[in-house]
């Protein structure tokens, strides 16, 4: 068997070093072994005092979560950190990197606690669908106090060590040494008495801030069963004598590891990671270009944040806009933004102005001669888009990248506009740029490898979660919203409302409807969209033209005050407008349609297994690599909630076979909207598998 705690001697001191790559979480092994060298050293005369520490560029970033699928195994972390704490001889925990979860809790049932200047301190288990199940939510409140404790147990809050100093959770940052200064003073506190968390009272705490906050935090966490009762065990650390409130978090932590959202949650983090490794290997594959420089084209709302984006992670970049006024208005956008930064205490004054210099700005497409990437962010347009890249593959130097941030457009037939497609790229960013987590990378069939794997490297170092796919009408996140906004569409013309088909969605954990989403990306864009494509529409399709009739109503969404809804001065929430319900009983007439009551559970299975179903077609045409690919771009781009795993993971929940066998009825029951049930999805279904496990 490996060691992953190892026992050292210095003098009178034990130091027990964790040494578990890569983050040295607290598998079973650890945890055994940790107990071993614990006993070892308690029970050794000679020792006078105890350093735990870790190996490699962190301490312990948690529990292991791969062991959350297994039944519990002893030993159990409490155990073993009820030994650390009532240990009569004083344990030091020295911290660097990531001191999270179990790692925390550790250091919580430590006497003494000494960080390195880089250690960050987190308690993410809500993230994970749990909550703390080691004493986080009992001994953090004793030592910090309650409102601190809820910033992190309920919040998730990361701090560094600037703050965990200021409530307390260490008592000393060293910048460098931390082994040595922790064995020397292991040597000082070698006399005095273990100071345990555990006997401390709670400061004393205004109980209606208390509330007040917890609130907050829970409106912003809603859908979200972890939060609510990891503030009860916290609560619960006020109310109890220590061991019953240890009691009570253990139970809660221990229901919570088998629950759907913990399993769901899970099923992110390593599909997240699954994400990294892929995009890594990318770059192992192919030889990268140094992208140091880059050059946005368009300053309008997505170029200035791509802009935003990039300075914020260090780059040099040029903000290119032929309109002068247009440019201006870029460059209020970039100011604005670091402005607010500073206001907002995100970042200090010089950070400030290093961010907005890093920005310059030119009126001439020229002027992109020494950019390494080039990324068009112009009007939605194919000719106009075409042009933009006949002119850049004039001025762009040789080996340079050129990207276009089209949404739906065609890249193969941008690249053709230049001597060098090989060299270009789609890289979609999300509204607002700097904000959005997603960015899809459409690789056209000429794309060089090279070229591929830089702008998926670029991505992660912009800290986007860059996905490769394939070049296709709306590429894979626009596609599926496609469906999922036709769909909708029928629902309407059926008989449901659109407050109805809102309300299902955005009961399912999505931020807003399709129709609310519709009203705040324009009625113009999804006309100009279905200009584009009549051709490509099905008879239901172009016959379901609701879209055509908000447009000529001159009802563009919320930059007009109305769409589906009608928006008050100053309202971001739409209300039910007579116009829409009238618009919709005189269209059903014209087709002949009765309308007939649709169930909040039709509404959310047609809207959710038509993407499913999409899905399927895209991993069928090779437009995405994996099944995780679908879910992370749902999540990082779609506002689909996190706790429940992603689009396909949740088709596994429901069962493929009820997805397919539903979506078999209804290409039966309206032939005329030409649903095509992804042969993929039927096999699947047939054969009994899932998305996750193949
Ligand atoms: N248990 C098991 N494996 C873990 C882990 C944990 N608690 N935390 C990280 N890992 C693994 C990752 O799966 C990844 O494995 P891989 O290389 O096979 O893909 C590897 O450690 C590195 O993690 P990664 O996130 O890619 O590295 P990073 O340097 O970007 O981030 C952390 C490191 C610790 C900040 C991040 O991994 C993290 O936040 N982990 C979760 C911490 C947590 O939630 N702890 C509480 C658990 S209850």
């Amino acid at each position: 068997m490996n060691s992953t705690v190892v026992l050292q001697r210095d003098g009178e001191i034990a130091l027990l070093l964790i040494d578990n790559p890569p983050v040295n979480a607290l598998s079973r092994q650890v945890r055994e072994q940790l107990l071993e060298c614990l006993h070892q050293a308690l029970g050794d005369k000679t020792v006078t005092a105890l350093v735990i520490a870790s190996e490699g560029n962190t301490f312990v970033a948690g529990a292991d979560i791969k062991e959350f699928d297994l039944p519990l195994q002893a030993p159990h972390l409490p155990d073993l950190l009820a030994m650390i704490e009532n240990a009569t001889k004083p344990v030091i925990a020295a911290l660097h990197g990531s001191v999270f979860g179990g790692g925390l809790e550790l250091a919580l049932a430590c006497h003494y606690r000494l960080a390195e200047g880089n250690a960050r301190f987190a308690l993410p288990e809500v993230s994970l669908g749990l909550i703390p199940g080691a004493g986080g939510t009992q001994r953090l409140p004793r030592l910090c106090g309650a409102l601190a404790a809820l910033e992190m147990v309920v919040g998730g809050e990361r701090i560094d060590t600037a703050r965990a100093l200021q409530i307390g959770l260490i008592d000393k940052v060293v910048a460098t040494e931390l082994r040595s200064s922790a064995i020397s003073w292991a040597y000082e506190v070698a006399q005095r008495p273990p100071r345990r968390v555990r006997e401390q009272p709670i400061p004393a705490y205004d109980a209606a801030v208390f509330n007040e906050r917890a609130a907050q935090l829970l409106s912003k966490l809603s859908g979200q069963e972890a939060p609510p009762l990891a503030l009860e065990a916290l609560q619960q650390a006020s109310r109890l004598p220590f061991e019953a409130g240890m009691a009570h978090e253990r139970e809660i932590f221990i229901a919570r590891r088998q629950s759907p959202q913990a399993h769901a949650l899970r099923h992110v983090f390593f599909a997240e990671r699954e994400l990294a490794a892929r995009v890594r290997a990318h770059a192992r594959s192919a030889p990268t270009r140094s992208i140091e420089t880059v050059a946005v084209i368009g300053a309008g709302l997505m170029g200035s944040g791509i802009a935003l984006c990039l300075a914020n992670t260090g780059i040099p970049t040029l903000l290119v806009d032929t309109q002068e006024q247009a440019l201006e208005r870029g460059r209020l956008v970039v100011e604005r933004y670091y402005q607010g930064s500073l206001e907002k205490g995100k970042l200090n004054a010089d950070e400030a102005s290093r961010r907005t210099s890093l920005i310059r700005y030119a009126t001439t497409l020229s002027s992109v001669a020494d950019a390494d990437l080039i990324i068009e962010a112009v009007f939605e347009d194919l000719a106009i888009k075409q042009e933009v890249f006949r002119q850049l593959d004039q001025f762009a130097k040789p080996g340079a990248i050129l990207a276009t941030n089209t949404s739906y457009l065609d890249v193969t037939a941008i690249a053709s506009a230049t001597s060098r497609p090989g060299d270009v790229i789609g890289m979609h960013f999300f509204s607002p740029a700097q904000v959005m987590r997603l960015l899809e990378v459409v690789r056209t069939p000429q794309v060089l490898p090279e070229v591929l794997a830089s702008v998926l490297q670029l991505g992660a170092r912009l800290g986007k979660t860059a996905i490769a796919v394939g070049n296709c009408y709306g590429f894979a996140g626009n596609r599926l919203l496609a469906v999922r906004e036709r769909e909708a569409g029928f629902l309407l013309e059926e008989g449901a409302s659109p407050q109805d088909v809102d309300r299902v969605i955005r009961g399912f954990g999505f931020p807003m409807g399709p129709f609310e989403l519709r009203d705040l990306s324009g009625v113009d864009i999804a006309w100009r969209n279905r200009q584009g494509r009549a051709g490509h529409l099905s008879e239901a399709e172009r016959r379901c033209d609701l879209i055509e009739q908000l447009h000529a109503a001159g009802r563009l969404g919320q930059k007009s005050g109305a769409g589906y809804y009608r928006y008050e001065q100053g309202q971001r929430r739409g209300v039910a407008d007579e116009f829409v319900s009238q618009m919709l009983v005189e269209h059903r007439r014209r087709r002949g349609i009765t309308p007939r009551p649709i169930g909040d559970d039709e509404i959310l299975a047609r809207c959710l297994f038509v993407m499913i179903n999409e899905a399927a077609h895209l991993l069928e045409q090779g437009i995405v690599d994996s099944v995780n690919d679908i879910d992370l771009v749902w999540l990082h781009g779609y506002g689909f909630p996190r706790y429940k795993g992603g689009l396909l993971y949740y088709a596994d929940q429901v069962g493929l076979a009820t997805v397919a066998t539903a979506l078999s009825n209804w290409a039966r029951a309206f032939a005329e909207r030409g649903i095509e049930v992804s042969g993929m999805l039927q096999r699947m279904a047939e054969e009994g598998r899932s998305f996750t496990h193949g």
